[in-house]
């Protein structure tokens, strides 16, 4: 028998990725299959950004970097934090990992002991537990309220504090529901934090691009200055400039940790792809215009979708200040005699109707750490949102006409 960590009895597959080949699997069957439960944005990587990676494919050899990433790409980003985030960091100072994903698994794997906790507020990227878990964490999560738009709070953060807390993670503008902290709501944090010296800040920042509407974006470590020395900042080339399947992502940090992960990186994966590095540099210092010019092709996605589901009956969602989701409410749904007819208890019952129904792979909220929602992606044509917003709207007007039936509601 093939022996098994005891890591693996609490380890999920991202949610995410089984929906994604799911689908892959279905279109094979020949279904017509509409994908909107993934994290990809569907933009074209921009061509200067797809040239400098044909260079360096055809560089002889395609050698390795330093582990920690080429010097020409951590200048690169050296540039992006003093220009964006107005952070200045040493090179000594940061990693470049494939995919932010990697940065986050190196930080927990270099400073975590067994039964340590990690403070990952709900709703949540379904991977930050499962990557605490992994290293031997826990992940402690902490519910948030509607009230203050599902973010965390400085009175949620100190009451989940304990003597084994090591991490928080604060993800800005936040996956699922695309809330967004202010400079003052990160700062509120910090003064929580201020108490506790031993604990580290993870944030974050991946969709620091997808915001809308002048929204101010802010980072722990230039928001509250005093917490740049134990506060880990996570960025990425992959929603930013839409290079998801490049893998370039990366982190700022103190010395001391940087070199940990690096440590880390170089006994497990080494450096990330040599050609993406190239690609992901000049993502970093070319042109940034697209990125404005992006924005507004989402913001009028956004506003498509929420015109949209608010003409779904029993459904209804906030406007997203960031992101590239719609975190959808079905809770009246799920109240109504439709549903109660049809047996659905929970989000992922719906989700798995509005698949066999209109064929639209959604993500249960349950998945995301708060129910009965559904996220949809509205990073993709436009053509595409269309179709998918009205086969959710007419499986959704079928549940309801079926579910009306009396007979039914009796036997169950
Ligand atoms: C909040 C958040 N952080 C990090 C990632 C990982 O991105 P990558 O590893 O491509 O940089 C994702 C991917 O969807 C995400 O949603």
């Amino acid at each position: 028998m093939i022996p098994r960590s005891p890591r693996m009895a609490s380890l999920k597959t991202s949610p995410a990725s089984i929906l994604a080949k799911q689908a892959r699997a279905l279109r094979a069957t020949g279904r017509d299959i509409i994908l909107l439960s993934s994290g990809e944005i569907e933009f074209p990587t921009p061509p200067h950004v797809i040239e400098a990676g044909l260079r360096a494919a055809k560089a002889v050899p395609v050698g390795y970097t330093n582990v920690d990433g080429s010097v020409e790409l951590k200048e690169a980003v050296r540039g992006k934090f003093a220009r964006e985030n107005n952070l200045c960091v040493g090179l000594e100072e940061l990693i470049v990992c494939n995919g932010s994903k990697q940065v986050m698994f190196n930080a927990l794997t270099a400073t975590v002991s067994p039964g340590d906790e990690v403070i990952v507020p709900a709703p949540y990227w379904a991977s930050y537990l499962d990557l605490a878990t992994i290293t031997g964490a826990v992940p402690v999560v902490v519910d948030t309220s509607a009230a203050s738009g599902w973010k965390l709070t400085p009175h949620d953060l100190d009451r989940a504090i304990t003597q084994r807390t090591r991490w928080v993670i604060i993800n800005n503008p936040v996956n699922p529901t695309g809330g967004v902290y202010s400079a003052a709501e990160l700062r509120a944090l910090a003064a929580v934090l201020q108490h506790h010296p031993d604990i580290l800040v993870m944030s974050d920042d991946l969709y620091e691009h997808i915001i809308f509407d002048e929204t101010e974006f802010a980072t722990m470590a230039s928001a509250a200055p005093q917490m740049r020395e134990r506060t880990l900042t996570i960025n990425g080339v992959s929603k930013a400039y839409a290079m998801m399947g490049w893998r370039i992502g990366y982190g700022a940090g103190p010395a001391s940790l940087i070199a940990d992960m690096v440590k880390v990186q170089s006994q497990s994966t080494s450096n990330a792809s040599t050609v993406s590095q190239a690609a992901a540099e000049a993502a970093l210092n070319g042109p940034q215009d697209e990125i404005a010019r992006r924005q507004t092709l989402l913001a009028t996605a956004r506003a498509h979708v929420v015109d949209a589901v608010a003409k779904i009956p029993g459904l209804s969602m906030r406007s997203p200040a960031g992101t590239f989701y719609a975190y959808i409410s079905c809770e009246q749904l799920l109240q109504s005699s439709a549903a109660l007819g049809r047996g659905w208890r929970t989000d992922a019952d719906l989700a798995r109707f509005v698949l066999d129904e209109a064929g639209v792979v959604v993500l249960p909220g349950d998945d995301c750490g708060l129910s009965p929602f559904f996220r949809i992606n509205f990073g993709c044509s436009s053509s595409l949102l269309d179709q998918a917003l009205d086969r959710i709207a007419r499986a959704v007007e079928v549940a309801s006409a079926d579910g009306l039936d009396d007979s039914r509601l009796e036997t169950t």
